[in-house]
């Protein structure tokens, strides 16, 4: 790391005072000051066009009562780093840390000491406050953050609703002008828990294209200790503040001296691709403190679980049709076994489903007692005997003071029984009562289950958690999160998901960090056992084998039944074959609302693969094929749309052909509305 002092001015010295600093890396600039009435102002531009004019900060503390928006420059320091590291797991081998920095060491009005740093990368800013340990003064209580984004025009938004307890809905695509958040969710009714803001407040990520080209994205980063950051817009102006997420009695963090908060994000570029390429979300967020990590891995699974959401099976044992029977699990076994998976989920395993939701009560589950027709040994000792790992489900329902008390326990269970990873579940109003699922606690709360599963050595998926922030730098075993509209959504009586939903969820919730979205289904009329359905996936059977290339994550899951698979074997390979593990990413076209195209090769090999999806419309995917190894040949195994699919009809008609390709080919190949195309470029020789 290069580290220059460009500014130290010791002492306040008046003429700072409206002097306006610049910090520059390539098309990226952010200015700063503090101007004669002492209030902080930034602004940031890329190419020269405005992205975000002055924009202001300030806090409200509850403890001691004061607004802290007048300040006084103590100092100034900056420095630059540019530096690669290796992921454990990821999208590439290496990614590059490339920023310079500047640091504002502020005095309120109060007397109290503020610092504001920023990081000015290549296509954003990063921007936090840290509190110095200061005389006097120990612990405060946060009333209200004020951080402007002054976008100050009418963009195009891709949102959801303000929400402090769900980020479930179906994104919303309108100028910010048109943002009505309580018309947006009146439309929901399948979502367990809502809490809904205002009509004005929308969630991050927040994507953003105005009118003359720029994409931008308004997120956070390494969110610790402190609420989720939901994002209060101003239909006049096109200014957005932020609005934290309250505790029970309406405080929304309390913190000591020596605490910071979490990263803000603004990311921009003229090119939708390099949104999604983007990794200064994660490079915000520490590095790993895990010294050995061999035993966090990622995993392609398949589970007893899509039976329950469409009726064939039910979690509860007086349902009469239980899923989770020993020998139902053994048949996922062979059959995950048979093709060659990681992993097989069993959801609905332990006592308590009977009286699961809806009642806000405290003990619900103990995370240690199965269900009498469920044995867990003979179930481990299969799975082992078949090179299956078994991956636990904690469903908590929102009893978190519960699930705190059985957490060891629980974990000390699964490692006595050979299980390694757990899917958490937070479906239901949470315990301690009047917390939020996003508020201080709960995000200490998920924080505390990344450190103790990892001190257990186990890998995590949590369902229903705040949305992520690239926390999976610092805590490699928490591999991936729901935190947004799932695949199970398509089971969902009222809006369901739409085929445009896959192409703006890489560039909203996934810029935070992998999703457990569960792809993978080949059955489209919901209503194959229980007649009175009317749910159905409205997506392409090779869209559904696209989406494991376009939605990353470390954990996929092959979420239909096995009969389901049994019927389309042909495609099911690739889904056999697809890595969960990746050597490099190439983004190659993206639109969110509209299309997505994404190449990734696979770890530690020559071997691509490509997934393309589109929305509602139709389109032709015509890219040339140049991220391939020049000089070498491929066999392109291409799963594309037959003549007649579509999201609505006929989804299940493809065409699985074979081309020998190389760097210098183009493809061509039509995609159907509603649909996609898998293609795996396997490495054949080099001249
Ligand atoms: C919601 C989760 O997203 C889903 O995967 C799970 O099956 C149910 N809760 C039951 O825990
Ligand atoms: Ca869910």
């Amino acid at each position: 790391m290069s580290r220059s002092l460009l500014i130290c001015f010791l002492i306040c010295s008046n003429f700072l005072f409206g002097q306006v600093i610049s910090t520059k890396l390539n098309n990226i600039e952010l200015l700063t000051q503090v101007n004669k009435e002492g209030a902080f102002l930034y602004s940031l531009s890329y190419k020269q066009k405005q992205v975000l004019s002055k924009s202001s900060i300030g806090f409200e503390l509850e403890k001691p009562k004061m607004v802290l928006n007048r300040f006084n420059i103590i100092k100034i320091d900056s420095n630059t780093f540019d530096q690669h590291w290796v992921p454990i797991w990821g999208e590439e081998d290496s990614i590059r840390n490339h920023y310079k920095e500047i640091v504002y060491h502020l005095k309120d009005l109060n007397g109290f000491n503020l610092d504001i740093i920023f990081r000015v990368f290549e296509d954003g800013i990063g921007l936090r406050y840290a509190f110095p340990k200061q005389p006097n003064l120990k612990y405060f209580i946060v009333r209200d953050e004020m951080t402007e984004f002054n976008l100050g025009k009418d963009h195009t938004a891709f949102w959801i609703p303000g929400d402090f307890d769900t980020n479930e809905y179906l994104y919303n695509t309108t100028k910010l002008s048109q943002v009505d958040a309580f018309k947006a969710a009146a439309k929901e009714k399948d979502i367990a828990v809502t809490s809904l803001v205002n009509d004005h407040t929308v969630q991050s990520p927040l994507m953003l294209k105005s009118d003359d080209g720029l994409y931008i994205n308004i997120h956070e980063a390494a969110l610790l200790n402190y609420p989720a950051m939901h994002l209060d817009l101003n239909k006049n102006s096109f200014r957005l503040t932020t609005l934290l997420v309250p505790d029970a009695v309406g405080n929304k963090a309390y913190l000591h001296t020596g605490d910071h908060t979490p990263w803000r994000t603004v990311l921009v570029s003229d090119k939708a691709i390099d949104l999604i390429a983007s990794r200064t979300i994660l490079n915000l967020n520490d590095p790993t403190t895990i010294k050995k990590t061999d035993w966090i891995k990622p995993q392609k699974f398949m589970g007893v679980w899509w039976e329950m959401h469409i009726n064939k099976a039910d979690w509860k044992l007086s349902s009469g049709k239980h899923g989770a029977r020993t020998e139902n699990v053994k048949k996922y076994i062979d059959f995950a076994s048979n093709h060659q998976f990681d992993g097989v989920l069993v959801e609905g395993w332990n006592v308590g489903w009977e009286e699961w939701f809806g009642n806000w009560k405290e003990d619900v589950f103990d995370f240690v007692t199965p269900y009498n027709d469920y044995n867990i040994k003979e179930i481990s000792n299969y799975a082992k005997s078949k090179n299956i790992k078994l991956i636990m489900h904690h469903e908590t329902s929102g009893a978190v003071t519960n699930y705190e008390r059985w957490m060891d326990s629980a974990y000390r269970f699964m490692k006595e029984h050979d299980i390694n990873t757990v899917k958490t579940g937070y479906v239901g109003k949470i315990i301690p009562r009047g917390e939020h699922h996003d508020g201080q606690w709960m995000v200490n709360h998920y924080t505390r289950v990344a450190q103790k599963t990892g001190d257990y050595k186990i890998m995590v998926a949590a369902h229903e958690p705040v949305r992520p922030t690239g926390l999976h730098r610092t805590y490699p075993n928490w591999l991936a999160n729901e935190a947004a509209r799932g695949a199970e959504f398509n089971n969902a009586p009222t809006l369901g998901i739409t085929p445009e939903h896959n192409t703006i969820l890489p560039f909203t919730r996934l810029m935070g960090g992998p999703m457990d979205y569960t792809p993978g289904l080949f059955h489209f009329d919901l209503n194959q056992f229980d007649t009175s359905r009317k749910q159905r996936v409205l997506s392409t059977l090779t869209k559904q084998l696209a989406l494991y290339v376009t939605m990353y994550s470390p954990m996929q899951m092959a979420a239909d039944l096995p009969e389901n698979y049994e019927a389309h074997l042909d495609a099911f390979q690739f889904i056999k074959n697809v890595p969960v593990n990746w050597s490099a990413t190439k983004v190659i076209e993206a639109e969110p609302g509209e299309y997505l195209t994404i190449a990734r090769r696979k770890k530690d090999a020559k071997d691509w693969y490509l997934g393309s999806i589109t929305d509602e419309k139709s389109r032709q995917l015509v890219i040339p094929l140049n991220f391939l190894e020049q000089g070498s040949t491929y066999i392109a195994r291409i799963y594309r749309d037959g003549p007649n699919a579509s999201y609505d009809k006929n989804q299940t008609d493809y065409i699985i052909e074979e081309k020998i390709v190389n760097a210098n080919s183009k493809l061509n190949i039509p995609i159907a509305k509603g649909g996609g195309t898998a293609i795996e470029f396997v490495f054949q020789l080099t001249k």
